[in-house]
């Protein structure tokens, strides 16, 4: 097991490509912190791996604030004494408009949560990693991070800025031993592909996923398990010269 007595960290833990993180973690060896806003579901994750024998504790955080994020990296070295894979991953759609339209509300909601909330963990978590001279940590950025994405302003330069923000903190804790990269999933089957899908075609969503698989030389859309099995090869001593990467896992969308 490749993260065996390790300890990970995973936001958004509670649902989608975050929950099937945590369950990847666990069955490669890892005790897993798994922090959401949404206290059931995070909950609900934790309880799913100790079932299995696993070994979870649930962490209820909102990822843009500061003392939540401070708090759940307090509970975790108190807890477990270290953090060596910490996957920043909680992240929302935001709304579907076109810019000259975008609610700016909504904007700096977007921003707080998937750059601001991304940076805090960053700032909280790699100073434990560098203590340790050691750690890995896997941002989810997006392919909507590498191309542009019409009608999601604040979701798209959300998602650049989590690469730039992946490659500038490389850049600084290699020389510790810390690894920072990003994994870009395409379209995933999770409530945020469903929620976006309503909200492009809401009298036929199904008619958005029609389009997206056609577009996708795999004809198909990505499964979160899918996701999760790189984020944790990234976070593991198998990549260990991988750093400052921003790994596509599309289908080959943005192949064509
Ligand atoms: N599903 C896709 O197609 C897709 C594609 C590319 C990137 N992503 C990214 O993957 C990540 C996970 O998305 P998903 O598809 O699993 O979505 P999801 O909605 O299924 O899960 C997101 C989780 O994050 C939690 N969350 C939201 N705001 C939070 C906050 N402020 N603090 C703590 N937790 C919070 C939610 O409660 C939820 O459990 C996001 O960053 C998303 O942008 C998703």
């Amino acid at each position: 097991m490749s993260m065996e007595g390790k300890v990970a960290v995973v936001t958004g833990g509670g649902n989608g490509i975050g929950q099937a993180a945590c369950i990847a973690f666990a069955r490669e060896g890892a005790k897993v912190v798994v922090v959401d806003i949404d206290r059931a579901a995070c909950e609900q994750t934790a309880a799913a791996i100790s079932e299995t024998g696993g070994v979870a504790h649930a962490f209820m955080a909102d990822v843009s604030q500061s003392g939540d994020v401070q708090s759940y990296v307090k509970y975790t070295v108190d807890t477990f004494g270290r953090i060596d894979a910490f996957f920043n991953n909680a992240g929302i759609e935001g709304v579907v408009s076109p810019l000259v339209e975008y609610d700016e509300a909504n904007w700096d909601r977007v921003i707080g949560i998937n750059l601001k909330g991304t940076f805090l963990g960053l700032r909280y978590v790699l100073p434990v990693m560098i203590a340790q001279k050691k750690g890995a940590v896997v941002n989810t950025a997006s392919v909507a991070g590498t191309v542009g994405a019409p009608n999601m302003a604040a979701y798209s330069a959300s998602k650049h800025a989590i690469i730039g923000l992946t490659r500038t903190a490389a850049g600084e804790v290699g020389k510790h031993s810390v690894r920072v990269n990003a994994v870009c999933p395409g379209p995933i089957k999770t409530r945020m592909m469903q929620s976006l899908e309503s909200m492009i075609n809401p009298a036929e969503p199904t008619a958005v996923a029609k389009a997206n698989v056609a577009r996708n030389p795999m004809g198909r859309y990505g499964e979160a398990e899918e996701v999760a099995r790189v984020v944790v090869f990234l976070a593991s001593d198998e990549a260990d010269y991988v750093n400052g990467a921003a790994w596509l896992i599309d289908g080959g969308r943005t192949a064509i």
